[in-house]
């Protein structure tokens, strides 16, 4: 049976000007790479001559065989593509054109009733040459435009008629770019003389600085000048917003990848939450006043929501139930007006966070937010959102994200604590710098670990959360089979697997867990497997020691975390693994 690929998650940029658009698209195009991809195509209109370009890998690569950059015209459409699982062919990389060559468009998300729809056109004569869902588009818009000989009701009967998530851009022999949005994010980037119109403000932040952020159920059109329509076709008044300057600092200078610099960040990062502002002290009475209260998020977000949990009932009395945002459809929960949902979400796009956002506001719950990219969804579906500030984070892993997220989480549960106190956190910056500066032994510990094929990471209570996040950060980058697991439940299971060639980091510094963290250590010992202590005090039992200074209990996750980014990504590079572009991951996870 022929199959669409169904997980898809794609970068596509539009753009009409003076310039010459196969340049700026490839250069847009250059600055989404950190979204994750595996093949490129862009698609230029010269007169009315619409010529595409194609192929399979990184945006250079294909420039460098392709040319892509050299296609004439000032109108153009191009995308990068990711898929999950089925073939990665030039063929099946976007732009697609419509049987008469007279549109193209460029597609991100999933098209559910591509079948269908493509049934009729062929019926009707219409041809497919890829084996996407996306194609569809084209060929239903040129038949819809076809009919209507015009571009807005094109569109309108073309978005009435489909079925799935889309933002898709499309481009007409005569020079009008039209684009969609419904579940996937599209920003319209406004210049004096020029439109760009992106899933990523890092496609177009060079070159303009105003931005028209679309809604779901949205329609733009860009002739001179841009128009925007829901989808019954009502005109929609435009906001304009000033992208933040920061947005541009997506160099890694002397850094060989971007993983690096981030890691390397953190001593300044952590510092630079939002904290105190008005909305700060809001979220903050929002937590504080909620009957339920549920934190969220995916992935390393997550494991940030555990460790949040863990502080705020703690040390703020609030009950805080840690919700992996993918589980919100099938669990039995609680969402009422009464009830806050709080989310963590470095991008602001996963779709499993928006997903659980859209569950909860359903049940009349509040939605409240730490987000890093001011301007995602996420943010504006919040009642209030406090940013991490770290600046983008174009690794694939979650690295300053993460300890900005716990830093915000740290302030928050101090201000809604009594008695905490927090003041020995302003020595936390110093303290990872100091285990940033013995980076080189890290390094030494990660080439021993480069032949292994198994790793176990076990912490107790506050540690727990960064045993799972550190296994996350190895499986990610190195592809070493890597597993979190509380320290209690050694002997429940996993111990089974201690043997030879195995092992065990154990998160062990000398605070309420170090003697039950340690006995699990004799027990990994007597079956063979290798013991790394992290840990602020050396022991015999370890193989090899990870120092990190000594803090206050409370603040160990953002320290010992460190060790854990340093260590995957050095095992990375002697791995041969790119650690900015892991396999089979994308930065932004805007599918199901
Ligand atoms: C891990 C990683 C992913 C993300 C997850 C959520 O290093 O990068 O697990 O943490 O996809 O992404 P955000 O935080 O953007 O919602």
């Amino acid at each position: 049976m022929e199959m669409a690929w169904p997980y898809e998650m794609c970068s596509i940029i539009g753009y009409r000007g003076p310039g010459v658009a196969s340049e700026t698209i490839v250069r847009g195009l250059k600055k989404m790479e950190y979204r994750g991809y595996d093949s490129v195509g862009i698609a230029t209109l010269s007169g009315e001559l619409i010529q595409i370009r194609k192929g399979v890998g990184r945006v250079s690569d294909v420039n460098a065989s392709m040319k892509l950059d050299t296609l004439p015209g000032r109108v153009g459409i191009g995308h990068t593509r990711w898929a999950t699982h089925g073939g990665v062919t030039a063929a099946n990389a976007h732009p697609h054109c419509s049987s008469s060559g007279r549109l193209s468009i460029v597609h991100n998300g999933i098209i559910d009733n591509y079948l269908e729809i493509k049934e009729r056109l062929m019926e009707k004569g219409y041809y497919f040459k890829s084996q996407t869902d996306s194609e569809v588009i084209a060929n239903l818009l040129q038949m819809n435009y076809d009919l209507t000989g015009d571009v807005k009701d094109a569109m309108l009967k073309t978005v009435s008629e489909l079925a799935g998530t889309y933002a898709f851009i499309a481009m007409f022999h005569n020079g009008i770019l039209a684009a969609a949005r419904y579940n996937e994010p599209l920003i319209v980037g406004v210049g004096k003389d020029c439109h760009f119109i992106s899933s990523d403000v890092l496609g177009f932040v060079s070159q303009v600085s105003d931005a028209v952020f679309l809604r779901d159920g949205e329609i733009a059109i860009l002739d001179s000048d841009l128009s925007l329509y829901d989808f019954e076709g009502n005109p929609v008044q435009q906001t304009v917003i000033k992208l933040a300057k920061n947005l541009l600092a997506v160099e890694k200078g002397e850094y060989a990848h971007f993983t690096l610099k981030e890691i390397f960040e953190q001593p300044s990062t952590i510092v630079g939450t939002d904290q105190g502002g008005p909305e700060f002290d809001m979220l903050s009475l929002y937590l504080k006043h909620a009957k339920n209260l549920y934190i969220t998020g995916s992935g390393t977000s997550y494991n940030a929501a555990l460790v949040g949990s863990y502080l705020l009932r703690k040390y703020a009395s609030i009950r805080a139930e840690p919700l992996v945002a993918s589980e919100t459809p099938f669990l039995p929960l609680h969402f009422d007006r009464q009830s806050v949902l709080l989310a963590l979400s470095q991008s602001g796009e996963s779709a499993d966070v928006l997903k659980a956002v859209n569950i909860a506001t359903k049940g009349g719950a509040r939605i409240v937010s730490i987000v890093n990219v001011p301007t995602s969804t996420l943010v504006r579906e919040s009642s209030v959102s406090i940013g991490l500030n770290c600046g983008p984070e174009i690794g694939v892993a979650a690295t300053k994200s993460f300890t900005s997220q716990l830093s915000t989480l740290y302030r928050l549960a101090e201000k809604l604590s009594s008695d905490a106190d927090f003041r020995d956190f302003d020595k936390i910056p110093q303290s990872i710098s100091e285990i940033l500066f013995s980076s080189f032994e890290i390094r030494k510990i990660a080439h021993e670990l480069r032949n292994v094929s198994d790793i176990y990471v076990l912490g107790r209570g506050i540690h727990y959360p960064i045993a799972i996040e550190g296994a996350l950060k190895i499986k990610e980058i190195t592809y070493i089979h890597a597993e979190g697991i509380s320290g209690g439940e050694l002997k429940h299971g996993p111990l089974a697997m201690m043997h030879d060639g195995v092992y065990a980091i154990l998160i062990n510094p000398g605070d309420s867990t170090f003697v039950d963290t340690l006995a699990g250590a004799n027990e990994i010992k007597a079956r063979g497997a290798k013991i790394i202590g992290i840990s602020d005090k050396p022991n015999l039992i370890y193989d090899r020691w990870i120092k990190i200074p000594s803090v206050p209990e409370v603040f160990y996750p953002l320290v010992e975390v460190v060790p854990f980014q340093l260590l995957a990504y050095y095992a990375a590079v002697e791995r041969n693994a790119d650690p900015d572009y892991p396999r089979n991951l994308a930065k932004c996870v805007t599918v199901k």
